[in-house]
This record gives structure tokens, sequence and C-alpha cells, in this order.
């Protein structure tokens, strides 16, 4: 019998040039980040953007972030300004995606950025995407390795069941946040897009002024962020002290039983250990074909912020 997961690679020498063919030829593979798996393929490449959108079935309308190595890479492609180099300087590499003005002339292919005048730009940190970016040298274009609407893969299985054997994946291990990279736009008013580990406070602090949240914009400024997300597709009810035990229980802190349904996000009250667990539980309480989550109290602080948000899309 065939492994189901004959698709998932580790990361060595042979299969980084393996890697490299496939990028170089327009083709698209599933890749490790520090926040969720990507699914990667040339920004520079028609072919590859197209089937990133094909696999994914995501609306045409829905940009994609841009990923580079360095700075060097990018400043060929957009327009920076003295605020973002602030940021860079203290957060890049990392779970933090910048929204910047485009170049006229780009190599970039202008269905990744839904045709518009800005693109959305991260430097991620995690050792296998840099080393490949490196050897490569042109950006990739890479989404949450989910099908549209759906939850984001944080390891290499989630990927192959989430495509099966339509990409190959490198095996990361588990991603080490779990939660997609906070996104700031940078052109006109700045604001916070998508929250993530990367908290405003942290960027009020480097810019020294106040950031505020667009999500509720009229504007609609990133595309993806209003509708549906995220989401595991079962009813998910939120603000939670009990729950039937037909249903799942997400929790979060030590006074909630330990239950054949109950799922603790994190026993020692830990945010980033909940962050890091979310997307992994909604998989699983899915697989294991619940019917309804009911979810505790989580704290808005931090990064919980972040956690409380998807949960809120995830329940739309
Ligand atoms: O952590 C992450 O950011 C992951 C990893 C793989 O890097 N990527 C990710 O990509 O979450 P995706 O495509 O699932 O989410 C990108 C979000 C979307 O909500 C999209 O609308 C927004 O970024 N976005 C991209 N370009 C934009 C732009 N020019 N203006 C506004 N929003 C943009
Ligand atoms: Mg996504």
């Amino acid at each position: 019998m065939q492994n189901i997961y004959s698709n998932i690679i580790n990361f060595n020498s042979n299969n980084l040039q393996k890697i490299i063919r496939i990028l170089k030829k327009g083709g698209i593979i599933g890749l490790p980040t520090e926040t969720v798996y990507g699914l990667a393929g040339s920004a520079y490449s028609a072919k590859a953007i197209n089937r990133i959108y094909k696999v994914k079935n995501r609306p045409n309308k829905n940009p994609l972030i841009i990923h580079y190595y360095n700075l060097k890479q990018a400043e060929k492609d957009v327009i920076l300004n003295e605020k973002f180099y602030k940021i860079y300087n203290k957060l890049s590499p990392g779970p933090i995606t910048y929204i910047v003005k485009k170049k006229i002339k780009t190599n970039i292919c202008p269905k990744a950025c839904s045709k518009l005048k800005t693109v959305g730009i991260r430097f991620p940190k995690n050792k296998i995407i840099r080393q490949i970016l490196k050897t490569i040298k042109f950006p990739l274009a890479m989404p949450s390795a989910n099908k549209s609407s759906s939850i984001s893969s944080v390891s290499p299985i989630d990927v192959s069941e989430e495509f099966k054997n339509k990409v190959i994946v490198v095996n990361g291990g588990y991603s080490k946040i779990g939660i997609e990279s906070t996104v700031i736009n940078l052109v006109g008013k700045i604001s916070i897009l998508r929250p993530g580990k990367i908290t405003p406070n942290q960027l009020e602090k480097i810019l020294k002024h106040k950031i505020n949240f667009a999500m509720s914009s009229k504007i609609l400024r990133s595309p993806g962020l209003l509708k549906k997300h995220y989401s595991p597709n079962i009813p998910i009810l939120l603000n939670q002290k009990k729950c039937p035990k037909k249903h799942a229980f997400i929790t979060f802190g030590k006074k909630y039983p330990v239950t054949r349904n109950s799922f603790n996000l994190s026993r020692k009250s830990n945010l980033n250990e909940a962050a890091k667990n979310l997307y992994k539980f909604f998989r699983i309480i899915k697989n294991q074909k619940y019917k309804k989550i009911y979810i505790s109290p989580i704290p808005n602080k931090g990064i919980g912020y972040a956690i409380n948000d998807r949960i809120i899309r995830a329940a739309k």
C-alpha cells in the first residue's frame, strides 16, 4: 500500500536541489515557516501564481504575501519608507507582513497582488525557508497552505491532508507560532489589518505613536480578512464555561477538568502555547467528526487577541 504521506520530504541537500528545480520551473510546494505552513511558488512566475490560486480554490481578489530573503531582494520590487525600516530593523526576519507600495516596474506577477498597487511583503525567520530563499534568489508568493477559508496548516501532515498528493511538502515539524503573521498597512494611515504574535503595543513602541486596527473599516483593505476564515466548518459557541459530553470543548487554564472531549490550549495559561495548539485542535476535532465546538474564554491580551480574532472568524 502506498504511504498516504509519501509526498512529505525531509530537508537535506539532495532535496534542496529538488525543491529549487520545482520552484524554478514554476511549480509549487508546501514549505514550513515560523507562523504556519505556506504553499509556495515563484512570485515572478505566472504559471506558479495561477497554480496556487487554483489548488487553494482562492478568490482572485485575495492577494498573496511575497516572501523575501533580505532587503536587497525586496528593494527591487517595492518602495519602502522610513517607518518600514524602523520596524524592519527591530522585528524582521519574523512573523510580520508589511503592506507597502509596489514599484511600477517589477517582476512580481500582477495576479499575485490581485492587480493592486500595494503588496504584502514578509521576511520569514524559519531556517528552512530562509535557506531556500537565499539559494533561489527570487521571492516566493506564499499563502497559508490550506484550501481557501479552511484551517491553516501547522504540520506537514496537515498540508498533505489539505492537498492530498497534489503538492510535495517539506517536513519542518510543527510550526513554532501556529498563527499567521501580523499584517500592518504602511500605505496611507498606518493600521493593523490582521493581528498576530507581534502586537500593536510592540509596534507603537517602535513608531512612537498609536496604531489602530483597521478590521472594522468600511474600506475592504485586506480582502481576505472579513469573511469566514480559518474555519473547521463546524458550529462554534464562544465564551462557554461548560460543554455537553458529546461536543468538543476547547479550554484554557487549569480550572477545566480533563475529559475525553476536552482540548486544553494551555493548562498553564500560556498564550503562546495556546496559539500553537489552536489550529492543531481545530483539525483534530474536525477529523474526530464532532458536530459542535464549545470554547471557553481566552484572555484578550498579547497573542490572545489574535487567538480570539481567529476563533471569532472561524465561528462566523
Ligand atoms: O504567516 C503568514 O503570513 C503566512 C505564512 C505562510 O507566511 N501566510 C499567510 O498568507 O497567512 P495568506 O495568503 O493566508 O494571508 C495573507 C493575508 C490575506 O488576508 C490577504 O488579504 C492579505 O494578507 N494581503 C496580502 N496582500 C495584501 C495587500 N496588498 N493589501 C492588503 N492585504 C493584503
Ligand atoms: Mg490564509
